[in-house]
C-alpha cells in the first residue's frame, strides 16, 4: 500500500446534483443514488471522450471518483477559490469539533485500529519504534536485518511469524513484511531480507539501511507458527523461503529431543543458500537436510534441478517423508509452493497438514480489476459510513485515503488484523491470503486484499 499518494479526484455538476439529493433523500436510498451517479459519470465521461481508460483500466491508477459523501454541494456551488477555501476552514473546524463532542475523532494521520480485532493471530497492531542493531551479509543477495525496540522491551514472537516493515521511501512509507528468521530463544528478533530483481523495497533495504536506522514495525504476526505439540516437521524452502523455516527448525528441535525435522531447500547455486554453513553444521538424524540446487558445482551431492513437483515426488518417496504423519511447512515462490501443494495433496497428505506462507508485494497479487467504482457500506457498532471504493484500489486503502479507519496490520493479506464480514454483496480477494476456507464460507473477508464487485455493506468486528 503506498503511501502520500491522492488519486485524481474531479466532481462535475452530476455529483453535485446526486449529493444534494442524497442529502435529502432517506439514508437506505444513498448506496443506490451513488450508484445511479457513478453510472451517470461513466455515460456523461464517454460522451466527452475522457471516460476511457477512466473506470476500467490500469492505465490510470490514479484516478477514483469523489466519494459521494465527500462532496459538499455547498462548497462547489461557491463561485470563487478564496470563497471556497474560507468555507473549507469553516466547515473543517466545526466537523473536528462536532467529532471531540462525540469521541469519536478522526486521526490525521493514516488510521491504526484503536484496539486489536478478533484475528487469528492476535497481532500487535501498534507500531513501534525499532534500531537497526546489526547488518549481517548472508549470502550476495541475502542481508539479515536484527532489530532492537528502542523502548527497551524484548521484541517477542514465536518462530514462524513476521514483522511488517515501515520502510520511508522519499515522501511515502511502504510497508512490506519479512518473516523473522532469529528463533525466539536467540533472545533477539531479525529478519533476512533477499534481494529481489527490480524489487523497489528489497534494492532499497539493500543499499539504504544502515546501523542505527530506525524504522516501524508492526507485528509480529502470522499463523505459520507449528503447534507446541508437534514432534515431526517437513520444511519445504525455496530461496528466501528458508527465513521462518530456519526458526522454526531450531526452535523445534531445541524444545523437543524426541523431535525429527527434515528440510528440503531448493536454491539456484551454492552461493544463494541462506544459512547454508550453520544449516549443515546442524544436520544430523533428528534433522535432516535435502539441499535442491538447480545450477549447482561439481562437488553437489544432492538432487539438481528445479525443486518441482518430479523432483519433490521424488524426494518424498526416497525418504519416506509422510511415515511419521508429520506436519508439512511451505514457504518459497509461488510456483513451487504451488508444485508442492499439489504433489502432496496427490500423495494422499490431508489438507490441514499442509502449512503454507506466501509474501509477494502487493503488485504481483492483484486480482483482475473489476470494472467500475463500487460503494462499500462499513458498519461499525451500528454506524454506517460509506466509501467509494475504485476498481485498483482495496478497501482498506479507499478507507483510509477517505479518513474511515480500519483495523490492519500487514496490508498484504497476511495477518487477518482487518477481518470483517460481509453483511451484503461481494467483496473479490487477490489471492494469496491467510484466510481459511471456513472463514470464507461464514462470509469473513479481508480488506487488505479486497475489492467489491457490486455495492457491499462489511462489518467491522468489535
Ligand atoms: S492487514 Fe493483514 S491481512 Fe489484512
Amino acid at each position: 500500500m503506498q503511501h502520500g499518494k491522492r488519486p485524481l479526484r474531479s466532481v462535475d455538476g452530476i455529483d453535485v446534483a446526486a449529493s444534494v439529493l442524497a442529502r435529502l433523500a432517506p439514508r437506505a436510498l444513498r448506496p443506490a443514488i451513488d450508484q445511479l451517479r457513478l453510472d451517470a459519470r461513466s455515460i456523461a465521461d464517454g460522451f466527452r471522450g475522457v471516460r476511457e481508460p477512466t473506470f476500467s483500466s490500469q492505465a490510470r491508477p490514479g484516478f477514483a471518483p469523489t466519494p459521494l459523501a465527500e462532496i459538499d454541494p455547498v462548497f462547489e456551488l461557491l463561485p470563487t477559490r478564496g470563497l471556497k477555501r474560507s468555507y473549507a476552514t469553516l466547515r473543517r473546524d466545526v466537523e473536528m469539533i462536532a467529532r471531540d463532542f462525540r469521541g469519536d475523532r478522526v486521526p490525521p494521520t493514516i488510521a491504526r485500529a484503536r484496539r486489536a480485532p478478533s484475528t487469528t493471530s492476535a497481532p500487535s497492531l501498534a507500531p513501534r519504534r525499532v534500531k537497526v542493531a546489526k547488518l549481517t551479509r548472508e549470502t550476495r543477495d541475502a542481508i539479515t536485518i536484527r532489530l532492537e525496540a528502542l523502548d527497551g522491551a524484548p521484541i517477542v514472537f514465536e518462530a514462524g511469524q513476521f514483522l511488517t516493515l515501515h520502510v520511508p521511501m522519499g515522501r511515502e512509507v511502504v510497508r512490506r513484511a519479512y518473516s523473522l528468521s532469529s528463533a525466539p530463544a536467540d533472545g533477539y528478533a531479525a529478519v533476512t531480507c533477499k534481494r529481489i530483481e527490480r524489487g523497489r523495497v528489497s534494492t532499497h533495504l539493500h543499499e539504504q539501511l544502515r546501523e542505527g536506522d530506525v524504522l516501524e514495525v508492526l507485528g509480529p504476526s502470522g499463523t505459520f507458527v507449528p503447534s507446541a505439540t508437534t514432534r515431526h516437521l517437513v520444511l519445504i524452502a525455496g530461496g528466501s523461503g528458508i527465513t521462518p523455516c530456519w526458526s522454526i527448525a531450531r526452535t523445534v528441535l531445541a524444545r523437543d529431543p524426541d523431535a525429527h525435522v527434515t528440510l528440503i531447500y531448493g536454491n539456484r547455486s551454492e552461493g544463494d543458500v541462506i544459512f547454508g554453513s550453520a544449516i549443515d553444521a546442524l544436520a544430523s538424524e533428528r534433522f535432516r537436510v535435502v539441499h535442491v540446487l538447480a545450477d549447482p558445482s561439481d562437488a553437489h551431492r544432492g538432487p539438481r534441478g528445479m525443486l518441482d513437483r518430479a523432483t519433490f515426488d521424488a524426494i518424498a518417496s526416497e525418504l519416506e517423508l509422510d511415515r511419521d504423519l508429520p506436519e508439512y511447512f511451505v514457504c518459497g515462490p509461488g510456483p513451487m509452493m504451488d508444485a508442492v501443494r499439489e504433489a502432496l495433496l496427490a500423495r494422499g497428505v490431508q489438507r490441514a497438514r499442509i502449512h503454507e506462507e506466501r509474501f509477494q508485494s502487493p503488485a504481483e497479487r492483484r486480482a483482475a480489476p473489476v470494472a467500475s467504482p463500487q460503494l462499500v457500506t462499513v458498519r461499525r457498532r451500528g454506524r454506517d459510513v460509506a466509501v467509494t471504493v475504485a476498481p485498483d484500489r482495496t478497501v482498506l486503502e479507499a478507507a483510509t485515503e477517505s479518513g474511515v479507519a480500519l483495523p490492519f496490520s500487514c496490508a498484504i493479506g497476511g495477518c487477518a488484523a482487518c477481518k470483517c464480514k460481509v453483511v451484503e454483496g461481494e467483496i473479490r480477494m487477490d489471492e494469496p491470503h491467510c484466510l481459511s476456507d471456513a472463514e470464507r464460507a461464514e462470509g469473513w473477508v479481508l480488506t487488505c486484499v479486497g475489492h467489491p464487485t457490486r455495492p457491499t455493506t462489511i462489518e467491522v468486528p468489535t
